[in-house]
């Protein structure tokens, strides 16, 4: 039976583009006919019963707003069956019979769970500025964490080639390499060191052996902050033991990589995926997550979506390799 309500919530770390998912899934839900019920705080609201019906003039005016209109939180008693009792019990008395989860590799992981427990459709949008869930080229929330890291390594560019400066800069993305190795390519940087590349070679030394700083006087390279990579201070403390000559200094760029309004492309990826997942639901589709590969839509299992091993493009890696000498 096609559902006749649907539940939307946001999980996990917050993400540009977030709002204009929501706003796509409720519209879209609407328009085919569907109730729709923002559940706030993620998996937590499903327990602590805050749940409130959307109409279209809820999501009025949200599209460029950065974080997310439903808030966000990491949930530890969705972990145990009691909680997602408590959580399924909650959806039963709000008439929920669907769900739309919007978050990481660890939100979907949950839907996973709780769509096998009760049997219940759920529909997953990959919603993370990390962009490591398996099965879609981007995710939402990558693109515009992209370029506020870009423009924030411009400016460390400027005092770097001032002060003839080695800078290290951490940016985020759990265990993945994705943003460091696109932010580094498109900000000009000299290098990235990522996980993905961690345990198979020394980058560090490789990067100093190799004679990276060419003609240039200050060099930038991006660290994902993974514990595989040390982060930027283990990487910096480990340059200022073995290679004294250089004038060190380390940034980390936090949170503020994932504020700021979204950008088109994340706004146009967010819509899409939203209304997708509404299509899937109508078509029956259950437990699976929206994605977009070669610019289609697809529709990728959770348990491949999850798998953790998004490969990085080789390609990516000589492209920065060749455009920094
Ligand atoms: P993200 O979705 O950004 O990867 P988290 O890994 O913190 O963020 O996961 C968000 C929430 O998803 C958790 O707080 C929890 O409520 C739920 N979750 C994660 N893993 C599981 C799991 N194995 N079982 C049930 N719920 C989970
Ligand atoms: O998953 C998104 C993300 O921003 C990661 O890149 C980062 O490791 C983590 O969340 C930070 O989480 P928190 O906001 O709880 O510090």
């Amino acid at each position: 039976m096609p559902s006749k309500c649907v539940g939307i919530l946001t999980s996990g770390g917050d993400a540009p583009g977030m709002n204009a998912a929501i706003r796509a899934v409720t519209r879209a839900a609407i328009y085919n006919g569907m109730r729709v019920k923002g559940i706030y705080r993620g998996y937590k609201g499903m327990i602590t019963d805050e749940i409130e019906e959307f109409k279209t003039q809820n999501v009025s005016n949200i599209i460029q707003r950065g974080g997310t209109i439903l808030k966000t939180a990491r949930c530890a008693e969705f972990k145990t069956p009691e909680g997602r009792k408590q959580a399924y019990d909650k959806l039963m008395e709000h008439g929920i019979d669907s769900l739309v989860v919007i978050g990481g590799d660890g939100s979907l992981t949950g839907a996973r769970i709780f769509a096998d427990e009760y049997n219940m459709p759920i529909v997953g949008l990959p919603g993370t500025i990390d962009n490591d869930l398996w099965g879609t080229d981007i995710t939402i929330g990558y693109d515009t964490a992209l370029n506020t890291i870009m423009e924030c390594v411009d400016k460390i560019r400027d005092t770097a080639t001032s002060h003839e400066r080695l800078f290290f800069i951490e940016v985020m993305g759990r265990e993945a390499g994705f943003l460091a190795l696109n932010g580094a390519i498109a900000s000009g940087a000299e290098a990235a060191i990522i996980p993905e590349i961690s345990l198979e070679k020394d980058q560090l030394a490789e990067m100093i052996e190799t004679g990276f700083r060419k003609s240039k006087n200050s060099s930038i390279v991006l660290v994902a902050e993974s514990p595989v990579t040390g982060g930027a201070m283990g990487v910096a403390e480990r340059v200022k033991k073995e290679y004294p000559q250089f004038d060190v200094r380390v940034s980390i760029l936090g949170h503020l990589q994932r504020g700021g309004s979204p950008s088109a492309q994340d706004r146009i990826l967010a819509t899409r995926m939203g209304v997708a997942a509404v299509d899937a639901l109508l078509d029956g589709q259950r437990n699976v997550m929206i994605g977009i590969q070669n610019d289609q839509i697809v529709n990728v299992p959770f348990s491949k979506a999850i798998k953790k091993n998004k490969p990085i493009n080789e390609g990516l890696l000589n492209a920065l390799r060749i455009s920094s000498i």
